[in-house]
């Protein structure tokens, strides 16, 4: 039955709902399940979701977040993984083998393009890489492959925050047969949900938006069938790297103001946009919610993404030297990576998250070296602004 629930009232109660007792899951501390006896363990062995059999497969607790982040994605059904890198790697593995094709997004999370690239990883397998600019359709059309096994894209990406239409590569990606796989990272299931556009599958750092808090790593795979589920599945239990169940619990507990903090996240970028944009140390500003982002449609009219979410770009005037001074003298908004927290974070992708791609190709796929990334978080807009406002004052006017 179809769950109408609003997304706030599922993200509180999907997964574990008590009537009485607990109103969260426990934190299930056990390796490993008792059978009752020989024919128990061997029926649990032989059943498809293998439950109550050894923490590897699943416990109650990993149990509750799976289900609760499926419903929010509106999947068939989730498998935690350890990271959200071993979510990336877990959809390469399965889906690529010995010569096939990849299309994927350039400006994606340095580290998932690194692992297709580098000669270290799949690429001694084989595996070719073509990582283009996904926005564009008829480059995505004309890349294409008889070998081409999958096409991941993210939207917005990181960190150019490009917007994929996932509809009309979902098209296209049908028409191959070919998986489209989607890291619904920088958006999380509150402003978009991939799979309602037709993407095969759904990968989320969960360390971003849905924990919320920057206190656990973990990732997630959301499938839309039942078979690619049950597929992934039998592969990251096999291959093990599945989430603790205290890890677990954080999560399940993170998720449940997703939908307050990304209004509140997504308020303040929208007030920090205004301010930089009228700043006359700041040479430009990039965000989905301004007229002059490329795909600003798909965001204003709410066809793909819900609202243009907590995540903007910016270059100072007098380039690199000048947003080092900003990034060296910001006292409350904090120079990390991560993003998607209740606190605001800044960083510079060329030299931090992106520093493992080349030059030639950062610029090709639009990262370029002054482009500074913030993570906007739900302190008072007012104390932002003045912390910024306090370190755009240590740029020396004589030096743009
Ligand atoms: C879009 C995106 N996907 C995947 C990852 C990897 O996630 P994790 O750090 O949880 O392994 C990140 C990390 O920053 C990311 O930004």
């Amino acid at each position: 039955m179809e769950d109408k629930r609003g997304f706030n009232s599922k993200a509180v109660h999907s997964g574990f709902h008590a009537s009485s007792g607990p109103v969260n899951p426990p934190i299930e501390e056990s390796s490993t399940c008792a059978f009752s006896d020989c024919d128990d363990g061997a029926r649990r062995f032989a059943s498809r979701d293998k439950k109550q059999i050894y923490a590897r497969f699943g416990n109650s607790s990993t149990d509750a977040l799976e289900k609760k982040l499926a419903d929010l994605e509106k999947g068939y059904g989730a498998i935690l993984t350890a990271s959200g890198m071993a979510a990336v790697n877990a959809v390469y593995f399965y889906f690529l083998d010995s010569d096939s094709h990849v299309i994927a997004t350039s400006s994606m999370y340095g580290p998932s393009r690194v692992l297709l690239e580098n000669s270290q990883f799949y690429k001694k397998w084989g595996v070719q890489t073509t990582c283009i600019d996904t926005s564009n359709i008829e480059i995505v059309r004309a890349s294409i492959r008889p070998s081409t096994k999958l096409i991941i894209i993210e939207t917005p990406a990181n960190p150019t925050l490009s917007i994929t239409d996932i509809q009309k590569i979902s098209q296209i990606a049908k028409e191959h047969n070919i998986p489209l796989v989607v890291d619904n990272t920088f958006c999380s299931p509150y402003l978009q949900n991939p799979l309602e556009f037709g993407a095969d599958i759904v990968i989320h750092s969960l360390t971003k938006s849905i924990g919320g808090h920057a206190d656990a790593v973990g990732g997630v795979i959301i499938s839309k069938n039942e078979e690619l589920y049950y597929g992934l599945r039998s592969l990251v239990t096999t291959t093990g790297p599945t989430m603790a169940p205290h890890t677990a619990t954080l999560f399940f507990k993170g998720v449940k103001t997703l939908g307050i903090r990304m209004e509140k996240m997504q308020d303040n970028a929208r007030k920090l946009v205004g301010y930089l944009q009228n700043h006359p140390k700041i040479d430009w500003v990039a965000y989905p919610g301004l007229p002059s982002h490329p795909q600003f449609q798909l965001v204003s009219e709410k066809i793909q993404m819900k609202g243009p979410g907590c995540m903007l770009n910016f270059g100072v005037k007098g380039g690199l030297e000048n947003a080092k001074i900003v990034l060296n003298n910001l006292k409350l908004i904090t120079l990390a990576v991560s993003l998607g927290g209740v606190e605001s974070l800044i960083q510079h992708p060329a030299s931090m998250t992106h520093a493992g791609i080349s030059p030639e190709e950062r610029i090709k796929a639009g990262i370029t070296d002054e482009l500074v990334r913030v993570s906007v978080g739900i302190e008072d807009f007012e104390d932002l602004r003045q912390d910024m406002e306090n370190a755009l004052s240590k740029i020396n006017s004589l030096v743009y």
